[in-house]
């Protein structure tokens, strides 16, 4: 991972397709000097999503890209598209942050090891689509959410954050979702801090952050 020119913060590059608390957080850590870490661009296959809007209203480049024809994925020409874009902008790294396409290999090769997910459960429990709700439904005691380095299957990817919330007696999947979401803001700048300082280290399945890689 290298940096260029005097600015040496991790070039960053945000994948959405939703409202963006996510993108919030990180922006508002990035701002604040708390991680080593430069949002150059945020893409989205939602032509209205509101996370674009956070990011020209932070300043930063925000673009609606053609995912193409297939509604969960992302892969041929429009897979191609946003490597570009991402080309463009200089990313080193990729955080999906709400980006509803499972992402395929031609973008795991361009960014190996360089993409983060979030998740809003305690992986590997619960992976897919509202998961605050299938916690709920299956009588869980603890939820949470899982920051992990993307691979090919689906939320499988090697933990690299988790934080946990307690499931309430009174939960709603809605109060559920919030708290859980909550911590997601917590974990995520976690995750990137030990990212851009190069303190992922993987070994087998497991994401060891202790000294630098
Ligand atoms: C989060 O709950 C995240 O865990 C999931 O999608 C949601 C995105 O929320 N992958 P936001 O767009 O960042 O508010």
């Amino acid at each position: 991972m290298t940096s260029t020119g005097t600015d040496s913060r991790l070039k960053l590059a945000v994948l959405g397709s939703g409202r963006g608390t996510n993108l919030q957080s990180i922006m508002d850590a990035c701002a604040g000097g708390a991680i080593p870490v430069q949002v150059v661009c945020v893409l989205s296959d939602v032509k209205d999503a509101y996370i674009l809007e956070r990011a020209r209203h932070g300043g930063i480049p925000a673009e609606f890209v053609d995912a193409g024809p297939f509604r969960t994925k992302l892969e041929g020409a429009g897979e191609k598209r946003y490597i570009e874009r991402l080309r463009h902008y200089g990313a080193e790294a990729v955080a999906l942050a709400g980006f509803m396409r499972i992402v395929k290999r031609g973008l795991l090769d361009a960014f190996r090891g360089r993409i983060l997910n979030i998740h809003p459960a305690l992986l590997p429990a619960f992976p897919g689509l509202e998961s605050w709700k299938q916690a709920l439904d299956y009588g869980a005691k603890v939820a949470g959410c899982t920051v992990h380095l993307v691979d090919e299957g689906t939320d499988t990817g090697p933990i690299v954050v988790q934080r946990a919330v307690p499931v309430l007696e009174d939960d709603t999947p809605e109060t559920l979702h919030a708290r859980i979401q909550e911590q997601e803001h917590i974990a995520y700048p976690e995750a990137l801090r030990a990212l851009a300082s190069r303190r992922v280290r993987i070994e087998g399945r497991r994401v060891r952050m202790g000294q630098k890689a």
